[in-house]
């Protein structure tokens, strides 16, 4: 049986983070090139589009290209950024209703790469669906940094009280302010680390790491990570039984 008939549709989580690594290595693997990997991870990011959108999830955030990634061989940061290029096809935002949004440092990416993004974000605004939120030249020191330097600006003009700074503060001045934090991450290809991806809003998100290179990732495979989730128990700092007396009401 498939695991997406043993889901709980009442537990979806409202926003999966993936982290989606093995690209390199599926291809490594075959003898090909490390960019086939890359192109068949597009492929994952269609199907894996379409599987959370149909289960209702609200946001999902793929990290697809990080801050440390520009370090990569200059080849391989071209084909990443062509790819993104020729990839982003409007139909699949179109047909599930799905909106873009982008988190990351767009400056830095090639102009043609970032007028089509800009104009995919334009034309998919009002899609009331959920909300697909690329990570591109993103990293999460990067993202906190820029924080720090918004806030201390509004310290320094005045605008903002030290007291008045709070954990709110910080959350309104990342990227990710428009959307909850993640509920469930998800890793493929098998590292256990987090690679400064979305480190604040990742205080209490459950974690799921699995060995599947990203290429081979699918539905079922997507559907078995939400199981795992909907079997955890989320205390926040609470005890067991607080959790069973608010559940219980
Ligand atoms: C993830 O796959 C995609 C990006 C980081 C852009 P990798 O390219 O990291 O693949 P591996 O980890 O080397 O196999
Ligand atoms: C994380 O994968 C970044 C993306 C998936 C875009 P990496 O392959 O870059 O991570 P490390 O270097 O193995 O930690
Ligand atoms: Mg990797």
């Amino acid at each position: 049986m498939s695991y997406k008939a043993q889901l709980d549709p009442k537990r979806i989580p409202t926003h999966v983070a993936i982290i989606m690594d093995g690209n390199g290595r599926w291809a490594t693997a075959r003898g090909w090139d490390r960019s086939v990997g890359h192109q068949k991870g597009v492929e994952t990011v269609r199907r894996i589009t379409t599987a959370a959108s149909d289960l209702g999830v609200k946001y999902l955030t793929l990290y697809t290209f990080s801050t440390e990634n520009w370090n990569r061989p200059p080849e391989e940061v071209a084909a990443l950024m062509s790819l993104i290029f020729t990839s982003l096809e409007e139909d699949l935002f179109m047909r599930n209703n799905v909106r873009l949004r982008i988190i990351g440092d767009l400056k830095r990416l090639p102009v043609d790469v970032r007028t089509s993004l800009e104009n995919l974000m334009a034309h998919t605004a009002q899609n009331s669906g959920m909300t697909l939120v690329l990570a591109l030249s993103y990293s999460a020191r990067w993202e906190i940094t820029e924080a720090v330097r918004t806030i201390a600006v509004s310290a320094a003009k005045g605008e903002v009280v030290l007291n008045d700074i709070t954990e709110q503060t910080i959350t309104e001045a990342l990227t990710t302010s428009f959307m909850p934090d993640p509920d469930l991450l998800i890793r493929t290809g098998g590292e256990l680390r987090l690679s400064n991806y979305l480190l604040w809003q990742c205080a209490y998100s459950e974690l799921y790491f699995c060995d599947t290179f990203w290429p081979d990732f699918d539905e079922e495979a997507f559907y078995a990570a939400i199981q795992d989730y909907q079997s955890r128990e989320r205390r926040f700092g609470k005890t067991s039984w607080q959790i069973e007396q608010t559940t219980e009401k």
